[in-house]
């Protein structure tokens, strides 16, 4: 089974800030869509509670959420307390796919493990303030098997480039 990150960063690494995002790119809202649907998705308990309620849990989805809270439950969601179960249950099932969509706690601690196979990573052309990070990728662990460039349009109003990268 892959195991993929999906997230967006500014130039600085920046991924949130006050437990929202940081920008609003339908560019990235699509590919994020369009890459995650139908799969297991593997989200932090703050990442899954800054989505806006009419979106969540993220149609089309399996939508594992995780809390160190053993008492936590959300509808339509399954929710367990060990970030190796959620993988293993994803697996379990068959799942070709897993994506780990967030927030930054997930991500870094997904990484330190080595559990983590493929990384999308958008790069957003810009520095931004923020209370979150994206961990910085090792450049000898990681190789970049595509890099496609978007410019800035009216919609989507910073550049950016859709990376694939694949542990080495
Ligand atoms: N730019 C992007 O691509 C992107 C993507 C996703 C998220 N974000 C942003 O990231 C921010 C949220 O990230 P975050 O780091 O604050 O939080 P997070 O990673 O979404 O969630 C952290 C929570 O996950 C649970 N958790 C973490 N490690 C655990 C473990 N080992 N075992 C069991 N549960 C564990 C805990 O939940 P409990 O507190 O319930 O115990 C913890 O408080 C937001 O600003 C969001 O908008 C950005």
């Amino acid at each position: 089974m892959k195991v993929s990150i999906i997230v967006a960063a500014g130039l600085n690494n920046s991924i949130g800030k006050d437990n929202g995002l940081l920008w609003h790119l339908p560019i990235d809202m699509k590919f994020f869509k369009e890459r995650t649907m139908g799969h297991h998705i593997l989200t932090g308990r703050k990442n899954y509670e800054s989505i806006p309620e009419k979106y969540r849990p993220l149609a089309n989805r399996t939508n594992i959420v995780v809390t160190r809270d053993a008492n936590l439950k959300i509808d339509g969601c399954l929710v367990t307390t060990s970030i190796k179960e959620g993988v293993e249950f994803a697996r379990r099932r068959g799942e070709k796919e897993l994506f780990i969509i967030g927030g930054g706690e997930i991500y870094r601690q997904m990484l330190a493990e080595n559990m983590v196979t493929h990384v999308y990573l958008t790069r957003v052309h810009e520095n931004f303030e923020a209370d979150t990070f994206f961990p910085e990728l090792d450049p000898k662990k990681w190789r970049t098997t595509s890099e496609i460039f978007c410019q800035k349009d009216p919609k989507d109003i910073y550049d950016c480039t859709f990376y694939e990268l694949v542990k080495i």
